[in-house]
């Protein structure tokens, strides 16, 4: 269990003492996105040679929706980054993405790290390696749906090593653009507390991983007090670690916070990785614990309702990436399932495979 989790406070730290902010133009924002979607675009094609020869003998079932029209995808993922420097130059938020990983020699080492663990991921698939996992989850608390290999990534959510590589293969995976894709949940929250004075506001960031939009709040909101909870260890070291905020080590079924106790919770790409059954405990315990008035800013992947176009993309997703629970995310009426617990959807916006909404405690 990590230290933070001692007392409800601890989770929270004002992002003064954190990551320096990098404070971008919207000009420098473009310079810095491209060369970061190029980097990861490039990655992502390695990897695919790499793993090209298993990728053959991977069964996948036979899928329902068409391929997506010509320059469909290519389109998306470009608005994707189009959308963020309008935000960036409107002064919504500001960008920390050159900081990603500090210094160029370790973005290359980290690539090269993803890059060779592809093969590792590619033979798990091919043999459904999607439990061994459990042979590194180090306690019984952790809940059986959770002892799975996620993605098929090697020590699923348990080891220092998992959590070192998980950006850099999500950045692969969506060649650069899970940033600005995790961020319009971040742009939804900027544009309803505009004008807010931020001092003295709580946020949590439940399901924070290894802390990429922890540190995006922190960020965008240096003067509040922001925390992230996550269920591995290994990530809330990995999220401390990039974000400088406190962490708490607890589930999300139950957060160790008051009732009525924060201004906003985030809660970004859990649901989809959530049993049906437990996703409406989850939403019940991210409204419990927002103030009245308070905002859940969500995202989570695109449904295919949203945009029928993608929707081979989103049924090949869970045969290439071990994902139990996604084909009942897809069919979940999110606003259904955040109404019973009491919220309300109050604005939407979504970015290549990812959609945000901001829902508000009546
Ligand atoms: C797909 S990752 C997303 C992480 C992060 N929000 C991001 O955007 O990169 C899912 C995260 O949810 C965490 N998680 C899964 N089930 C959880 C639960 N019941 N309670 C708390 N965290 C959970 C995992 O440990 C993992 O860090």
């Amino acid at each position: 269990m990590d230290q933070d989790q001692a007392g409800e406070p601890r989770a929270f730290s004002k992002a003064s003492d954190g990551p320096k902010a990098f404070q971008g133009d919207v000009r420098t924002y473009r310079a810095l996105s491209t060369v970061k979607a190029a980097w990861w675009s490039a990655n992502k094609a390695l990897g695919r040679a790499v793993t090209r020869r298993d990728e053959g003998e991977v069964e996948v079932p036979a899928f329902t929706a068409p391929p997506p029209p010509s320059g469909v995808v290519r389109e998306a993922w470009l608005e994707a980054f189009r959308k963020e420097a309008r935000d960036v130059a409107a002064g919504l938020y500001p960008v920390d993405e050159g900081a990603a990983d500090d210094h160029p020699l370790r973005a290359v080492r980290r690539a090269a790290d993803v890059l060779a663990d592809a093969r590792r991921v590619s033979a798990r698939r091919k043999r459904g390696g999607a439990t061994e996992a459990r042979e590194h989850a180090d306690s019984p608390a952790y809940p059986t749906y959770y002892r799975q290999n996620f993605h098929f990534q090697s020590g699923g959510w348990f080891t220092a090593d998992s959590a070192r590589r998980y950006e850099a293969q999500v950045e692969s995976l969506f060649s650069g653009a899970a940033g600005p894709m995790r961020r319009r949940a971040l742009a939804l929250l900027a544009r309803a507390w505009r004008e807010r004075d931020q001092r003295g506001l709580r946020i949590a960031d439940v399901a924070c991983g290894s802390g990429a939009f922890l540190r995006d709040l922190t960020t965008a909101f240096p003067r509040a007090e922001i925390g992230g909870v996550d269920l591995s260890h290994a990530y809330l070291c990995e999220a401390r670690r990039r974000a400088g905020t406190g962490v708490i080590q607890a589930s999300a079924e139950r957060l160790p916070f008051a009732d009525a106790s924060l201004d906003a919770v985030t809660c970004i790409y859990l649901f989809h990785e959530l049993p049906p059954k437990v996703r409406p405990r989850v939403a019940a315990e991210l409204a419990r614990v927002l103030k009245p008035g308070g905002l859940l800013a969500f995202a989570d992947s695109l449904q295919t309702v949203d945009e029928p176009r993608v929707g081979r993309l989103i049924e090949a997703f869970p045969a290439f990436f071990h994902e139990p629970y996604y084909a009942s995310y897809q069919t979940t009426d999110l606003d259904a399932l955040f109404g019973k617990a009491g919220l309300e959807a109050v604005d939407r916006d979504a970015a290549f495979l990812t959609k945000a909404v901001l829902f508000r405690r009546g």
